[in-house]
């Protein structure tokens, strides 16, 4: 659908057929949270809403682009690329463009136009899907050899230290490598991963709270601090440990007097959710889905108790879905502060339960609240 929609834009705008069309989709979290940046286990998927580039090669060095969804455009030169405030939608094409030139990637200017269906700060990857969508796009205008891992460690630099977002590798690496129908178990160490089939009669519902995430990018860098000041106080006891993945649930029975009540929690949060996710994967593969619900119940527990990134929005979102029929399990998904919750839920139950969680958000909190029925979906990359 993105596709086609950007390939009129492009057309309107640029007076000519683009020469490639490509789309990266958002993600949501099935569970793995606040992992990633700690080395530790996640098992998103991709969903069937994406970032669509549409686009042809110019004979200069010049970046002509078009945001649909802002109904705005720039322009830049390829020898001299910098952060533009007055237009930060385009610092996501201007950083993946800047460090592969920077890693020895002639580029060539080109006309482009982009946007899509990912709803923004939604906790949906949106950014993520505009970095990975881009770095595709450059790689196939210019027939570039880039392996898949490289890509997804370009878009994420390109967030890291162009845009300035200090987020882990999970959102990049599901938009690009993602597959139809499938979960993708990551490893944050080592980058191995694998895809897992959803199977079963069940839908993933996410349930939109509406709440931009404003505390979640100063929070977010606390929780950061708070990791590695953890995994400090934990190998001072003696214990080898170099990320909170390489700590063991009885570790922090030994180790976890040299911790504040504090980092004790946070900690806890991490040990407990790389546990539930090698959990869930085994379960997933069985096609235990009881059991995997409860796992993404325990998650939302952990988030909302240790790692305390929920809100009441986010609560009330989960509770609510907690008590609808045909619910296997519900919690929140991303960073966190408002955004989305993911709900694994029987298919025929799909639409009645996302109608009475919305009914239900506003009589409580007066809010009102999206849902999308989403399909896990092919990654940027996928063959
Ligand atoms: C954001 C970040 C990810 C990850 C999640 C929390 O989505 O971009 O890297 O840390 O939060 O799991």
């Amino acid at each position: 659908m993105a596709e086609t929609v950007i390939e009129d834009s492009f057309r309107k705008t640029f007076g000519s057929t683009p020469e490639v069309v490509v789309r990266a989709p958002g993600r949501v979290n099935l569970i793995g949270e606040h992992t990633d940046y700690n080395d530790g286990f996640v098992l998103p998927a991709a969903i069937d809403r994406a970032i669509a580039f549409a686009g042809r090669r110019r004979a200069d060095r010049q970046v002509r682009a078009h945001a649909l969804d802002f109904q705005d455009a720039v322009e830049f030169s390829l020898d001299d690329i910098a952060k533009d405030s007055r237009h930060p939608w385009s610092n996501y094409l201007r950083g993946v463009s800047k460090f592969l030139e920077e890693d020895g990637h002639r580029l060539t200017g080109a006309d482009v136009v982009f946007g899509g269906d990912v709803p923004r700060e939604a906790g949906l990857s949106s950014s993520a899907a505009v970095e990975v969508g881009a770095a595709v796009f450059w790689k196939k205008l210019l027939k570039l050899e880039l392996e898949p891992v490289y890509v997804v460690k370009l878009a994420r630099r390109a967030e890291n230290e162009f845009v300035g977002v200090p987020c882990g590798i999970m959102d990049q690496f599901i938009s690009a490598l993602g597959r139809q129908d499938h979960a993708l178990f990551l490893d944050c160490r080592d980058l191995m991963y694998r895809h897992v089939p959803l199977r079963g009669d069940v839908k993933i519902v996410v349930c939109n709270s509406g709440v931009k995430r404003a505390l979640a990018q100063s929070e977010y860098e606390v929780r950061l601090k708070q990791c590695r000041q953890a995994v400090a106080q934990i190998a001072s006891t003696g214990l080898a440990v170099n990320s909170l993945r390489d700590v063991e649930p009885a570790d922090l029975e030994t180790a976890g007097s040299a911790l504040s009540e504090l980092l004790l929690r946070r900690a806890r949060h991490v040990v407990t959710e790389n546990q539930r996710v090698l959990e869930a994967v085994q379960v997933l593969a069985s096609g235990d889905l009881e059991r995997f619900g409860e796992l993404m119940n325990a998650s939302h527990e952990s988030l909302r108790d240790d790692y305390e990134v929920s809100s009441a929005e986010l609560d009330a979102l989960v509770e609510l879905a907690w008590q609808q029929p045909g619910v296997l399990g519900a919690r929140m998904t991303g960073a966190g502060f408002g955004g989305c919750t993911v709900n694994l839920v029987r298919s025929e139950a799909a639409e009645a339960f996302a109608a009475a969680v919305r009914e239900g958000y506003e009589q409580a909190l007066g809010l009102k609240a999206e849902t999308y029925i989403c399909q896990a979906s092919d990654g940027a990359l996928a063959v």
